[in-house]
């Protein structure tokens, strides 16, 4: 196996080359820069730094958790879009062993073609899945429980408890609290579209960040920031989890492994959470 630093230019490569191979497989093709940037608000190398992080956090504490990946395992890649960060993971693990579910038809069919497999499925935005029970050692999600209501979140924990193998792990994403402020410094600087709604979605960002601090899911679903398309206000907005939250309201199912955000290194927290 390669190792992280030379897979990340492997996977570079395969964004400005065609035809790169790895372990005899021909590394997944990209959707255009437009497709890139309206899921990851960024294309190219920068959308696969971002998710190169993700990915080397999860490799390396899945390890610290006594659960390395091993070939024979099968992961599912969350809300995997266009399959950014479910390539990382063919360092790791055939492709065949790789699954990817999201609710937008057109990003799947990317991935069947890209990946030349249909692991990939469309869902629908609330469980269940057509997944066999205890089939997955390791789900990821990236910015998805960045995105969804505190009711969609808890059914899809439900899910993943029941796809997963016993002490099967789950990594997701959520926003961090800096991103109120940023949010709010947006107000008033003539900003029309995503960052207007950003910067609108909650009349006081102070009380957010205090219900924030007392554990609170903190969600908004207001014009502009739910998703569009497939992705309604009903289940789809702009989500931050606080660790407290995520330690207690789960506790059922998981066990909170780490919450885990350095804000130098990244733009979103994760959170491990194994099995009970
Ligand atoms: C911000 S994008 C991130 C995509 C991918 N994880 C990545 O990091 O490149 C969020 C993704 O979640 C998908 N999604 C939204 N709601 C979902 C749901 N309820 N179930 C599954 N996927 C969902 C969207 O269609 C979209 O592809």
């Amino acid at each position: 196996m390669l190792t992280q630093d030379e897979w990340f230019k492997i996977v570079c490569k395969s964004y400005s080359t065609n035809s790169v191979f790895h372990n005899g497989f021909e590394l997944p093709a990209f959707p255009s820069d437009e497709i890139q940037s309206n899921t990851t608000g960024q294309a190219g190398i920068k959308t696969l730094e971002e998710a190169f992080i993700f990915y080397h956090d999860c490799i390396e504490n899945f390890k610290i958790f006594g659960s390395p990946i091993q070939k024979k395992d099968f992961l599912l890649d969350f809300g995997v879009g266009w399959g950014r960060i479910a390539r990382f993971f063919l360092n790791e693990l055939p492709l065949e062993n790789i699954y990817g579910i999201d609710v937008m038809e057109d990003f799947v069919e990317i991935c069947r073609k890209t990946f030349r497999n249909d692991n990939f499925q469309v869902t629908t935005p609330f469980p269940p899945t057509r997944m066999p029970s205890e089939k997955f050692k390791f789900i990821v999600g990236y910015s998805v429980f960045s995105h969804l209501s505190e009711h969609a979140c808890a059914s899809w924990m439900r899910e993943f408890h029941r796809i997963l193998v016993p002490r099967g792990i789950v990594a997701l994403t959520t926003r961090g609290r800096p991103f109120f402020d940023y949010c709010e410094s947006l107000k008033g600087k003539g900003h029309t579209g995503y960052m207007d709604a950003l910067s609108k979605m909650f009349d006081d960002f102070s009380d957010a960040r205090i219900r924030y601090d007392r554990g609170e899911f903190v969600h908004s679903n207001r014009n502009g920031v739910s998703g569009g398309g497939a992705m309604t206000s009903e289940f789809y907005g702009e989500s931050f989890i606080p660790e407290k939250y995520a330690r207690t309201a789960y506790s059922g199912l998981f066990c909170l492994e780490k919450f885990l955000f350095d804000s130098t290194r990244q733009t979103h927290p994760i959170m491990f959470f194994r099995k009970n």
